[in-house]
């Protein structure tokens, strides 16, 4: 019997597939994460749930005002989530007077307009700088001292090597979960937290205040050596090659554990980030254990640490971070480069389910998601900025500018067409009855996918054009020979098996589907033409604008 067929039959009898709290100390009836299957799902209420959202500006949510135009425009465009930061400054502006009024009044804004939070706290860091720390700190160095540069300067950047500010940032976090817990722990408006905002240290690789100075000099900590020791072999590569290179060492300074240069730097600070967020998400768990993770910016090709965040939870460092940081449930890569498979598939590994708190929107940004929920089973994609104007109606929101950028109009068709399909996805990611292809970049021409006994083989339909930059297209199993396909960009689909006799794959049916007040609609049948008499599936970069997926069913010939 196939996945899909033993799926069918399990739920026929009423018995739950295997499930697994991940991680384990997560309470039951709150928001967490899960292991359903094949996949890492976020449970909400008991039930998956499938993130469709976006990411606010850095400060729009620092005012309820502000936002009230904000959300209608939000839930207009399909969001069924909104990341919003709170900042430090904001709930303690006096130290140890805390102020909930922004933070009860963002809750009130998405109950009313039916969205889910993801919160993000601004704490000590927001993209390597202190700038969303409050007054009080920032104006004390002596109290809160600074990353210092080489030459003994004091940065913008508070120094994870304080425990001073570990403390203060700690109490503040802490204080904010126990509060989100009180006004919100039966609601569940509010379902992940993320832990600061892209940390790391740039320009320099790493901070060389005194503290800094002393503990690089000092041995590695056994509980780093002991976890490269007995996760030898799985490692990511890179992290591996340079412990190595070094001698693979299980005692030593830094520089003798892992060489006497500026890669050992990256690994010092995400030791030291990661530790003292630990403390920061250790603090806000006992209070109210949601699911918490930590976003990376990425690098940019031949970037040196210092040049890029130096210290983030970057491919080659996370091990360091999972070291030193068990409370978090996972790590976040906010892509906004075109080789967005590439960083996605980095991410998404066993272990660490894939979320994406900040991407690109557009029509780039749809093909990605597609293949971030089909082929990498995401539980969730964020495209940033969404409260641009978009292609949002205008009269929701009384704007009169229409000329305003960008346009988010894929995002909103393609969470169109998601949120009516969000639980066929979700069971179809449990028992891997899904895929996604991507193809970007100029060069590269087509994608090869396999679903159930098929592989799908997508070519793209013309040259890549300002409107339809990538193509992707989300293969959803839904019988056997059944699937749901959902693309963006031209392309041409063929399909064919390897697997199973006989050993030819044919098209049994194409039908069009449109999203239709709530539902979907079936018009054309599509067996001559179009599909080439019944030999390909043509996806259409006008496809999602429409509203418009294909049922395909396949069948088998000698
Ligand atoms: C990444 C940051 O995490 C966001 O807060 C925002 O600053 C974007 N960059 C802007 O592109």
């Amino acid at each position: 019997m196939n996945k899909f067929a033993t799926l069918v039959l399990l739920q026929l009898i009423a018995v739950g597939i295997p499930s697994t709290a991940f991680p384990q100390n997560a309470r039951s009836d709150l928001p967490r994460l899960e292991k359903r299957g094949e996949a890492v799902q976020l449970i909400v209420d008991d039930k998956p749930f499938l993130v469709l959202g976006g990411e606010l500006h850095n400060s729009s949510s620092s005012s309820v005002e502000y936002m009230k135009s904000i959300w209608p425009r939000l839930v207009a465009m399909h969001l069924n989530t909104v990341l919003l930061p709170v900042a430090w400054e904001t709930i303690e502006p006096e130290e140890g007077k805390f102020d909930f009024t922004c933070v009860d009044g963002l809750l009130e804004g998405a109950r009313e307009n039916h969205l889910k939070l993801v919160v993000l706290w601004y704490g000590a860091w927001k993209n390597t700088y202190s700038s969303y720390a409050p007054a009080w700190v920032k104006t004390n160095t002596d109290r809160f001292p600074r990353i210092q540069s080489a030459d003994g300067r004091d940065t913008e950047s508070l120094s994870p090597f304080s425990t001073d500010v570990r403390d203060a940032d700690a109490r503040a976090f802490a204080r904010l979960m126990k509060h989100l817990r009180e006004v919100d722990g039966d609601a569940h408006t509010v379902l992940m937290v993320q832990v600061e905002n892209e940390v790391g240290v740039i320009p320099e690789s790493r901070d060389h205040s005194p503290a800094a100075n002393s503990a690089i000099a000092a041995s590695v900590p056994p509980l780093l050596t002991n976890y490269l020791e007995t996760h030898r072999s799985s490692l990511n590569p890179e992290l591996r090659a340079t412990w190595e290179a070094a001698g693979a060492r299980s005692t030593g300074n830094w520089q003798e554990v892992f060489g006497n240069n500026s890669t050992t730097d990256d690994l010092f600070m995400a030791w030291q980030f990661a530790t003292y967020i630990d403390r920061i998400s250790a603090a806000g768990m006992a209070e109210y254990p949601l699911p918490i993770f930590v976003n990376a910016a990425l690098i940019r090709p031949n970037y040196e640490p210092g040049q890029y965040n130096s210290g983030g939870p970057l491919p080659h460092s996370v091990d360091i971070w999972r070291a030193a940081a068990p409370t978090l449930d996972f790590y976040a890569p906010d892509i906004y480069f075109n080789e967005f498979a590439f960083w996605a598939d980095s991410y998404a590994r066993p272990g660490n389910p894939l979320f994406i708190p900040e991407a690109q929107g557009g029509p780039t940004g749809a093909a990605n998601a597609l293949y971030a929920f089909g082929r990498l089973s995401a539980f969730g994609f964020s495209p940033f900025g969404i409260d641009d104007h978009g292609n949002v109606p205008l009269d929701l929101v009384g704007i009169t500018n229409p000329s305003e950028p960008p346009d988010n109009s894929a995002i909103s068709n393609l969470y169109a067409e998601l949120s009516k399909l969000s639980s066929t996805i979700l069971t179809a990611q449990e028992i891997g009855g899904i895929t996604a292809g991507l193809i970007e970049g100029d060069e590269q021409r087509s994608a090869r996918m396999a679903v159930g006994d098929y592989i799908a083989s997508m070519s793209r339909g013309g040259p890549p054009s300002s409107t339809s930059p990538k193509v992707g297209a989300m293969f959803v199993q839904v019988n056997p020979s059944e699937f749901l396909v959902i693309g963006t960009g031209d392309a041409v689909v063929t399909f064919s098996a390897e697997t199973s006799w006989p050993p030819n794959v044919g098209i049994e049916s194409v039908d069009e589907e449109f999203s239709e007040n709530g539902s979907w609609v079936t018009r054309r049948r599509l067996n001559g033409d179009e599909t080439s008499q019944g030999h390909v599936l043509r996806l259409y970069s006008t496809d999602l604008a429409q509203g418009r997926m294909f049922r395909v069913r396949l069948y088998r010939y000698r």
